[in-house]
């Protein structure tokens, strides 16, 4: 049996449209905000269509020398172009990004999670350096 961290497929986000892609500074200042964002298929295009889609990103942050990390945030996209006329035939879909702020008093890593319905988890980290 595998365990579930083994479940998680990595690449490299220029050539593999399923890894999260986070963007944000390489250091920031204690204590001070900060922008994130994180997105999918930012080289590689990953399709939005009521049969295969993205349906959450998950972002975690570890302080360095801290045991054990803190959950940032969770996204869910549910609107995929489903509709009573059937699938894809809906005028509503979630892009697969999200973007918000944070601040921490040390440096550590953001992790990203996400889900592809039929492709499984995915994942990428960042190392977040205090400048
Ligand atoms: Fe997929």
């Amino acid at each position: 049996m595998k365990t579930f961290g083994e479940l998680f497929q990595t690449a490299d986000w220029k050539t593999e449209k399923h890894v999260p892609v986070i963007d944000c500074p390489d250091k920031v200042k204690a204590g001070e905000l900060f922008a994130v964002k994180v997105t999918l298929g930012k080289e590689v295009a990953h399709p939005n269509t009521t049969a295969h889609h993205i349906r959450w990103i998950s972002v975690y942050f570890h302080p360095e020398e801290e045991k054990f990390p803190s959950e940032i945030g969770r996204f869910e996209f549910n609107a995929h172009g489903e509709s009573a006329e059937g699938p894809d035939k809906g005028s509503v879909f979630t892009h697969h990004e999200v973007s918000f702020s944070m601040k921490t008093a040390k440096p550590g890593a953001i992790y990203a999670t996400a889900l592809c319905n039929i492709h499984g988890l995915w994942r990428s980290e960042k190392e977040l350096d205090l400048a």
